[in-house]
């Protein structure tokens, strides 16, 4: 009966256990009383695995990651991300928000060691204390899929289809694990009712054009969780499901984080999927962190103009919500071009209604509070 004192905004928890403070409740809270803004838990089971001390250190830390792609004899690399910086603490949820071309994918493919041969990368990723670009091809094989997995974003296309969608799981315990084929097995049927299957055996024995969209997801959640890695990369996993199977995904994603305490990094262009679900957004344009915070913070009060314009494009909820029939919808001026990537200044300033003279001469990074962070020289106007 450990008492922990908690200070919570609507959408996120902020829990003080021992002098340690951790990203979310993760575990049962049994009793707690209300006194104005601060919950006090009197009574909670937490699992050890899911208490991190943001005084340590980051499980991912990147710095200065700056990815250039080659295309070609002639023609100068493309830049798709510039000095990012970013770490990634055990067992939270960070959401990676941005329009199409913003460098999301780009960033799981780093961090996932999977950046296309050729490809320009300079700065330092730091995983559980390893330096991954320091890493051979067969090291980083080891930790793929064992320690830093990805849900794959469209499994109809990424699982083999004239193979057993369970025995493509139990190959993934086979590449990181001595088991015999027995425990594969047994394993893989595991991993399959975490995901929410009943009929486990039907699922284990299907191919993959036997299952269903959301069935195929929640088989590559299965795939990608089943050697319990630490970190979990999701880019975009819901994108080609109708709203009710993109729920029922959330779910078994939201379910799996609360047992296994795996870091998440979920990359959407939709923001309505991060509220409630994640402890952290970072919001990315033109392969640059703009903004990042607490998802409540964030979404309440935007403070980058780019995220300002971003979450006007989604009409709240609610009998009200909408836009009026007739309407013009909302839009970000512009488009990125190739020119504002390399001109001095800041790289949303052709875009940007608030811009000044200094955003077309200086680059702007500020940080407000130690998790809050916004590249805008005006962001308390
Ligand atoms: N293999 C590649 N070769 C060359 N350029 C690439 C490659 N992959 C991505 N790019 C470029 O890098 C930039 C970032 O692309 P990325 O796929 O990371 O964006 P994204 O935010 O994931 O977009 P989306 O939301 O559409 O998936 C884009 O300009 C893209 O054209
Ligand atoms: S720094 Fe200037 S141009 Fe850039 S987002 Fe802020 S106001 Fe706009
Ligand atoms: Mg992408």
């Amino acid at each position: 009966m450990t008492p922990i004192f908690l200070s919570q905004t609507p959408q996120s928890v902020r829990c003080y256990l021992s002098n340690l403070e951790i990203p979310t409740i993760s575990g049962t809270i049994n009793q707690t009383c209300f006194a104005g803004d601060t919950v006090h838990v009197m009574h909670a089971t937490l699992m050890p695995s899911h208490v991190l001390s943001m005084t340590g250190s980051p499980l991912l830390s990147i710095r200065d990651l700056t990815v250039k792609y080659w295309l070609g004899s002639g023609t100068a690399p493309a830049p798709a991300l510039h000095k990012v910086d970013l770490d990634v603490w055990s067992g939270e949820i960070v959401g990676i928000l941005g329009e199409s071309g913003a460098g999301k994918s780009t960033l799981a493919a780093a961090i996932l060691t999977m950046l296309p041969s050729g490809t320009e990368s300079t700065g330092s990723l730091r995983f559980q204390g390893q330096q991954l670009q320091q890493l051979d091809e067969s090291h980083c094989r080891t930790i793929r899929g064992a320690q830093i997995a990805r849900i794959v974003q469209e499994p109809g296309l990424c699982l083999n289809p004239v193979m057993r969608v369970g025995d493509q799981i139990a190959e993934v315990v086979r590449a990181h694990s001595q088991h015999d084929r027995r425990l594969r097995k047994e394993q893989s049927e595991a991993m399959l009712r975490e995901v929410g299957f009943s009929n486990v055996e039907r699922v284990y024995k299907a191919y993959p054009h036997q299952l269903s969209g959301g069935e195929l997801h929640r088989v590559a959640i299965a795939q990608a969780l089943v050697c319990r890695p630490s970190l979990v990369i999701a880019d975009e996993p819901t994108r080609s499901l109708d709203v009710t199977a993109q729920g029922e995904i959330l779910n078994v994603l939201r379910e799996t984080h609360r047992k296994f305490g795996s870091a998440l990094v979920l990359i959407t262009h939709n923001p309505a999927l991060l509220a409630g679900f994640a402890d952290r957004v970072v919001i990315m344009y033109a392969g640059r962190i703009v903004e990042e915070g607490p998802v409540a913070q964030v979404f309440r009060k935007p403070l980058h103009p780019y995220t300002q314009g971003l979450l006007r494009l989604f009409p709240n909820s609610g009998p009200r919500a909408g836009w009026k029939r007739l309407e013009r919808l909302p839009a970000i001026p512009g488009t990125l071009t190739e020119a504002d990537q390399f001109a001095p200044g800041c790289v949303f300033a052709p875009r940007c209604p608030a811009r000044t003279a200094v955003c077309h001469t200086d680059s702007p990074v500020v940080e407000i509070q130690q998790d809050r962070r916004v590249s805008c020289f005006h962001h308390d106007e």
